[in-house]
């Protein structure tokens, strides 16, 4: 159905039924342990996850669904052995509990293959100018795959899920450790764990900035452009509440 075909009524109530369900994809970090997930609620996550933009259509993701629940165990603790790791180097990121990865009902791991960085406007020359182009390639793969993995947490969040998109498997050492374990080639980074399940607590609504904060027209509005200071006192302050608290409780 193209827009010129439908109603301006019916427009706004398509947008609407696809805004409630964006407006009610929240994260939740627990999960009940002993729901299952059917085959067919994965193959509608990741079929969605199929349809998604990339640059050159290059489609760079690969998504594997982990049932075992040994694996999920593994995966969990080594979360909360990072989460710990990373307290004692005192970032003073607000790190959540991992816990409740080790028993998500659902839980799907996402590789990017970065070559497909070779499929954008790239010289290939180790030039100067070629280092530039490579890292808009780079870029353009990780929105490519970011683009995806919404699209499945929002086909999850449709399936009225509570999801968790992890990124805390970047580090070289769980890459080392996890790859040889599940197959993955060498070529492919596991970049986002997706976990999902009815959740074990009812989901909160965390705090979004309001339209005219993220919102320009024609020329940017400087007034939504917090200075250094601002910003270093956002993290301070306002980071933690954000991260863990409902939209009520962030001043
Ligand atoms: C790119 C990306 C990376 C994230 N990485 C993590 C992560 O490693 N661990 C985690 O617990 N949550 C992670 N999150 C979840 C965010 O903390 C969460 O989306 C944010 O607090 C906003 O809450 P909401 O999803 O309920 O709107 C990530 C989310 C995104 C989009």
């Amino acid at each position: 159905m193209q827009a010129n075909e439908l109603s301006e009524q019916e427009r706004r109530q398509r947008c609407e039924a696809l805004l409630d369900i964006m407006r009610a994809r929240m994260t939740n970090r627990a999960f009940v342990a002993d729901a299952v997930v059917p085959d067919e609620h994965y193959e509608m996550i990741i079929e969605a996850a199929r349809h998604a933009p990339s640059g050159a259509n290059a489609q760079p993701w690969h998504y594997i669904v982990i049932k075992d629940a040994a694996m999920k165990q593994r995966l969990g603790e080594r979360f909360v052995e990072e989460q710990r790791a990373r307290a004692r180097l005192k970032m003073k990121f607000p790190t959540p509990s991992y816990e409740g990865m080790k028993t998500a009902p659902g839980l799907i791991l996402v590789g990017v293959d970065f070559r497909y960085t070779r499929a954008f406007p790239v010289l290939n020359d180790g030039s100067e100018l070629d280092r530039m182009y490579q890292r808009n390639a780079e870029r353009i793969l990780l929105q490519s795959v970011a683009a995806s993995v919404m699209s499945a947490h929002l086909a999850a969040a449709a399936l009225g899920y509570a999801v968790w998109w992890v990124t805390a498997i970047g580090q070289d050492a769980i890459q080392r450790e996890f790859k040889p374990l599940l197959g993955v080639p060498d070529d492919i980074a596991i970049i986002d764990v997706m976990c999902f399940g009815p959740p074990l607590k009812a989901s909160y609504k965390r705090w979004k900035r309001e339209l005219g904060e993220i919102l320009s027209w024609d020329r940017f509005n400087a007034a939504n452009h917090p200075s250094d200071d601002e910003l270093d006192e956002w993290i301070r302050k306002r980071r933690h509440k954000a991260m863990y608290r409902d939209a009520s409780n962030v001043d």
